[in-house]
């Protein structure tokens, strides 16, 4: 028997077992921080509180590394040869979950993957060829979240792409983005919107324009500046020195509420504190004006997350001709991000 496993942010799995409850799903247990799970029939689900979902999971059992790598290939190996594209293996512990930097488990949940690959490279030449190579889309992902020294979940499944937005399984391991470290930044919030770059598969290129609404004191205007965007910041209160010193960054004090770009930018990015609903009247203006290509927009809540005014501004994103997808990231508080971007015609 099998099961779908979903990641998320921990300390926020009851409100993901509470949004699954919502889709309909209401077996759900919480094994670990940051760990749910929930039944096979859940699997094609794409909750905004997940980080990642482990599709038609397997709890298998194994003595050594080389026992339980063997375990492991006889889950993923019907899905590898199956496939046509490349794939990719995610070996993942508990304490990743909860960002713990170097977490207990890592290094013999590394081995049992290396294992592994080495007995495919040896035996399985055809699913060998096919392993992902560097910048190439992964189609199929084995995830292999070890829970302690003999016991494992493993995952084998196709990656769903979710054009233009991401995929499905995510493609990093227990979909937490890797970010580095800014000493620069002026707010630690510049986490959330990296988080939401990787997560949408969308880089902002230099000499591109973006506008970012509520942006003091800069974390997510330094970002766009470090890829070399020109930003325009709204704001009622001013941006870090450097920021403000910046040629390529034009302060506008003001209502960001209210405030329209003269013509149509590559990113809007918008992190105001504000009353949910807000959010949907926001992206009316912009989406309905198509005042913006790419949007990350996050939606902040007081207490429980208010799922109507979410769907609202989703909603209004999709009714307008983008696609939107919200997800609720490592580094999000109680709020979610919005990513938004418009869907090409024809
Ligand atoms: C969470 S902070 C933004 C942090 C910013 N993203 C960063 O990385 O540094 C929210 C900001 O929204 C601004 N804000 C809230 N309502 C606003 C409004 N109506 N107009 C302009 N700014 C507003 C606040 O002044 C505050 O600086």
């Amino acid at each position: 028997m099998s099961a779908t496993l979903f990641t998320c942010r921990h300390t926020f799995e009851a409100t993901l077992c509470v949004e699954l409850a919502r889709l309909g799903v209401t077996r759900t247990e919480i094994l670990l921080p940051g760990l749910v799970l929930a039944p096979e029939s859940a699997r094609d689900l794409d909750p905004v509180y997940a980080l990642q979902v482990l599709p038609a999971a397997h709890l298998i059992r194994g003595a050594s590394i080389r026992e339980i790598s063997l375990a492991v290939q006889e889950v993923a190996l019907p899905v590898l040869q199956a496939g046509e594209g490349p794939w990719d293996v995610h070996a993942i512990v508990p304490g990743m979950l909860k960002g713990t930097p170097k977490p207990p488990m890592a290094r013999r949940a590394g081995l049992i993957a290396e294992a592994m690959l080495a007995d495919l490279r040896k035996d399985q030449r055809a699913v060998w060829r096919r392993r992902q190579e560097q910048g190439s889309d992964t189609c199929a992902l084995v995830q292999l979240l070890l829970l302690d020294n003999e016991a494992a979940w493993v995952s084998a499944a196709p990656v769903r792409a979710l054009p233009p937005l991401a995929a499905w399984p995510c493609r990093v391991p227990a979909g937490l983005a890797v970010v580095a470290d800014d000493d620069g930044a002026p707010a630690s919030s510049y986490r959330k919107l990296l988080e939401a770059i990787t997560c949408m598969g969308m880089q902002p290129l230099p000499g591109q324009q973006a506008v970012d609404l509520g942006a003091s004191p800069g974390g997510w205007t330094h970002v766009l500046r470090r890829a070399g965007v020109h930003v325009t910041a709204v704001d009622r209160a001013p941006l870090a020195p450097h920021l403000m010193r910046d040629p390529q960054v034009r302060f506008v004090t003001g209502d960001a509420f209210a405030w329209r770009p003269e013509a149509q930018v590559d990113w809007l990015v918008s992190d105001i504190i504000a009353f949910p609903e807000r959010v949907a009247e926001l992206l009316q203006a912009w989406c309905g004006g198509q005042l913006a290509r790419h949007m990350i927009v996050q939606m902040k809540f007081r207490g429980e997350p208010d799922w109507l005014a979410l769907q609202a501004a989703l909603d209004v994103a999709r009714t307008c001709g983008y696609a939107a997808r919200a997800k609720h990231f490592f580094n999000d508080k109680n709020e979610v991000t919005l990513m938004l971007t418009m869907v090409p015609h024809g």
